[in-house]
């Protein structure tokens, strides 16, 4: 019999959850309209202390949505992170728009702002114009250096898109990632910090974009009394019951995100001092909620290589990912314009995800550092 599964990030569900739920089977909310929704997206705009939130189905959706409420369409220009995951930039595709890729620099893992000033700099010397919008991601929880970002999109006016899908809870200065931007985005798939089973989240402080993302992902219906529709719309709305999950799940977000951050300073005191691994550190400001531990194992220093730790915890039954593959890598969008610099190229020939559920237990933990230490000798 194998040994039961150690995964990479599952749920983890508080005390509050199934409450909910349950109220709203005994209020029959089973529905895409309902209480929870409308207080979910209170409770969540008032955690990030911004001002307007509509909960969808989903991160993709969200940012999908914000695309078109920043009037992306057929053949503009769209900047975004290379390194990410294509939930990212698939809407750009959806929207038959052209993604731009920005590298990252090695502090943050996220989009170089040297490199994005480049990059705009450039499409407007090639284009004729600038870039529609910019869409900046903060992967695995650690804060884009979003400030630097922000001024050089303001310095050319264009909007920015934040993808703070796994970044709930970050911060710099003490202020929520996915604020910072024109329009932020969360997501609460299965595997993040906090989860709904799947669905998503957009906000702002602009009033009207977001009465705007309800309108479009309630399959765009005009005010009257039959059905009548003067633009495309989508079906793009969270249920009640999943809202009343993530509900339960923002009780407990702060305690979910000392829990990844205490994974994360386990590997780092227990594998830090090995030749070749080092680990993605926060810069003075920055807080990351952590939600992936990751680490970067440099062949040419260490005893061993990524695949041969991802191999060894394969076969112990341990879930451990590569991280991501650039966007600028994928062959699906290897035609689009990119601005690379090497950085996440080498980090994910070198780097690795590993287990980093807030429900981890301290022995399964344990046993991660012991089949790590073992392929080093
Ligand atoms: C960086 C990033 N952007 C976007 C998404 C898309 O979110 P969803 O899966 O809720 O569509 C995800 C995760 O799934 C993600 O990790």
């Amino acid at each position: 019999m194998s040994k039961p599964k150690i995964y990479l990030s599952s749920p983890h569900m508080g005390t509050k959850e199934f409450d909910y739920v349950k109220e709203a089977f005994d209020t029959n909310w089973i529905s895409p309209v309902g209480p929870h929704i409308t207080a979910f997206e209170s409770e969540l705009a008032q955690y990030n202390s911004i001002s307007h939130c509509a909960a969808l189905s989903s991160g993709t959706a969200a940012i999908h949505l914000a695309l078109i409420i920043l009037g992306v369409e057929q053949n503009d220009e769209v900047i975004c992170s290379s390194f990410t995951f294509s939930g990212t930039c698939n809407p750009i595709a959806y929207q038959k728009a052209i993604p731009v890729f920005i590298d990252s620099e090695p502090e943050t893992w996220n989009m170089d702002p040297a490199l994005l000033e480049q990059a705009i700099e450039d499409r407007i010397k090639k284009t004729g114009k600038a870039p529609k919008a910019i869409i900046v991601v903060h992967l695995y929880g650690m804060p884009a250096k979003i400030e630097q970002i922000m001024s050089i999109a303001r310095k050319f006016n264009i909007p920015v898109i934040e993808d703070a899908a796994e970044a709930l809870g970050s911060t710099v200065n003490d202020k929520k990632l996915g604020t910072f931007g024109d329009l932020g985005v969360f997501s609460f798939n299965g595997n993040k910090i906090i989860t709904t089973s799947g669905g998503g989240a957009l906000v702002s402080e602009n009033e009207a974009w977001i009465a705007k993302a309800r309108f479009l992902a309630t399959q765009a219906r005009d005010q009257a009394p039959h059905y009548q529709h003067t633009e495309i719309g989508f079906n793009y709305r969270l249920s009640n019951i999943c809202a009343g999950i993530g509900r339960g799940q923002l009780q407990v977000l702060d305690e979910r995100i000392k829990a990844r951050r205490a994974n994360f300073d386990h590997y780092f005191k227990h594998l830090s001092d090995y030749k070749g691994f080092s680990f993605p550190k926060e810069p003075s400001f920055f807080f990351s909620n952590r939600w992936l531990s990751t680490i970067i194992i440099d062949p040419l220093k260490a005893k061993c290589d990524r695949e041969k730790i991802r191999l060894a915890l394969e076969a112990e039954n341990i879930e451990a990912r590569p991280l991501w593959k650039p966007m600028h890598r994928q062959p699906v969008f290897a035609s689009y314009p990119n601005y690379q610099n090497g950085v996440s190229d080498k980090l994910f020939e070198q780097g690795l995800c590993l287990p980093s559920g807030s429900n981890l237990t301290s022995g399964e933990i344990s046993s991660v550092l012991e089949l790590i230490k073992q392929q080093v000798g």
